[in-house]
């Protein structure tokens, strides 16, 4: 496959005090984490900042970017990126922004589509807290599990889970770069699907922080946040520092095929008609997907697509890629699901609508993209939010808003 995609990772915050200068934000930040955790962090290799240089900073927030669009010049940058390197410096970090009054974007694999893990429009300041020295693995094949922080890639899982045995998996993405973190925030669905499910479905317990800097597991941030933090999206209850999964059995020696046609040899389409109606019929262990550059076909789809377009660094009007793909998702209607038209979350997609900054009109506007992607979800997730954020420190261009204030 020419493509990997998926996901995310995510963010937050409040404005109480405008510092003066990125430096006095730098070191009010660093003095207040000094105060929040008993874990000491290297400056040199944790703290990130232009001024301090230039080309290391590019390389860190460059490092897991994975749509080189959000790092253009006119892009609005983070005043620093912190690589917290222990689970309570992401405690004292939320902590300190929110004191601060400085917004926050948290960032595990860097794959969001929108970029919302690292660039932030809409509120400015604000800085990057990257989650990529958190990504410790612990599998344990006895009790079928294993727990894995949030800034470890779906590849790293697979292969430490690999290392221990060849007949256990994990049912989630197939691109490997992806951060674990952000990736079952917004389900996680891969090749093992049909079998069992999406990553989400195989989570067994979570630790995240939330707004007042408090470590939370399932038992203490119950069955309602636990449910939403699984497909609700990321970056809208909390940070995820880690998830306990549960492995699957898999079978010792897996067979991939793949079957090319042109449009000429498939006189009439009928592969892919074919495909449609077959599909899920299949046994279980199969999974078949199909991947066309040119399609002309009038059939219905109940089926996911994701809409791609990539161009060469090198090509200066991206704008003409970013058009042909607008066109192409009008040309679509008619033969995809309405009212809702629906879209997968981790597939996130601004043109649907965003959040303002931080207003609390923002219910309205989000109920149109939140039923794209929720369904009748939407409405759970927007009563837990409120619950568990009720001032909005976790928050992005489309995270879950608040429930509109009464009267
Ligand atoms: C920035 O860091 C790089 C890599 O460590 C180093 O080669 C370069 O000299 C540094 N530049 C400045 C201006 O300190
Ligand atoms: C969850 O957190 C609570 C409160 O900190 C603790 O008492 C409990 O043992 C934890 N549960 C698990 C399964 O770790
Ligand atoms: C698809 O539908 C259009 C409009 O109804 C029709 O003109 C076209 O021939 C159809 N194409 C195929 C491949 O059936």
């Amino acid at each position: 496959m020419i493509f990997c995609i998926s996901f995310l990772a995510l963010f937050f915050s409040s404005y109480t005090i405008t510092p003066t200068s990125s430096t006095s934000l730098q070191d009010d930040f660093i003095n207040c984490l000094h105060k929040n955790t008993n874990v000491d962090f290297s400056l040199e290799q944790t703290f990130f900042t232009p001024g301090k240089n230039v080309s290391v900073f590019n390389e860190v927030l460059e490092s897991t970017a994975q749509n080189l669009r959000f790092l253009a010049r006119s892009m609005p940058k983070p005043v620093f990126i912190f690589n917290p390197t222990d689970e309570s410096h992401v405690q004292a970090s939320i902590i300190c922004s929110k004191k601060l009054g400085v917004h926050i974007r948290v960032r595990s694999g860097g794959h969001d589509y929108e970029g919302l893990s690292y660039v932030s429009e809409i509120e400015k300041p604000f800085i990057v807290m990257d989650l990529s020295k958190l990504r410790k693995i612990n599998v344990n094949i006895r009790d079928n599990s294993a727990w894995v922080q949030a800034g470890a890639t779906v590849g790293e899982l697979y292969y430490r889970i690999a290392e221990k045995s060849k007949v256990h998996g994990f049912p989630a993405g197939l691109c490997t770069s992806l951060g674990i973190g952000g990736h079952i925030t917004g389900g996680a669905y891969g090749s093992m699907m049909r079998k069992y499910g999406l990553g989400g479905d195989n989570v067994i317990d979570a630790n995240i922080v939330d707004a007042k800097g408090k470590l939370l597991n399932r038992s203490s941030m119950g069955e309602d946040m636990f449910w939403a933090i699984r497909g609700g999206g990321g970056a809208s209850f909390g940070t995820i520092l880690a998830w306990k999964i549960k492995l699957v059995p898999v079978p010792k020696t897996v067979t991939v095929f793949t079957v090319t046609k042109t449009l000429e040899q498939d006189v009439g389409n009928k592969i892919l008609s074919k495909w449609q109606v077959v599909a899920d019929k299949l046994v279980e262990e199969l999974f078949i997907r199909v991947i066309f550059n040119v399609a002309e076909n009038n059939g219905s789809v109940i089926f996911k697509i994701l809409y791609v377009t990539i161009w060469p660094n090198s090509d200066k009007r991206p704008s003409r890629h970013i058009n042909w793909i607008r066109d192409m998702y009008s040309y679509m209607m008619p033969y995809v699901s309405s009212n809702p038209r629906q879209s997968y979350v981790n597939y996130r997609d601004l043109d649907l609508g965003q959040n303002m900054k931080n207003t609390k009109s923002n219910f309205k506007n989000a109920q149109v993209w939140g039923t794209n992607y929720f369904k009748g979800n939407f409405d759970r997730l927007v009563r837990i939010k409120s619950k568990v954020d009720p001032e909005n420190f976790f928050r992005h261009e489309q995270s879950i808003p608040l429930l509109p204030v009464q009267g």
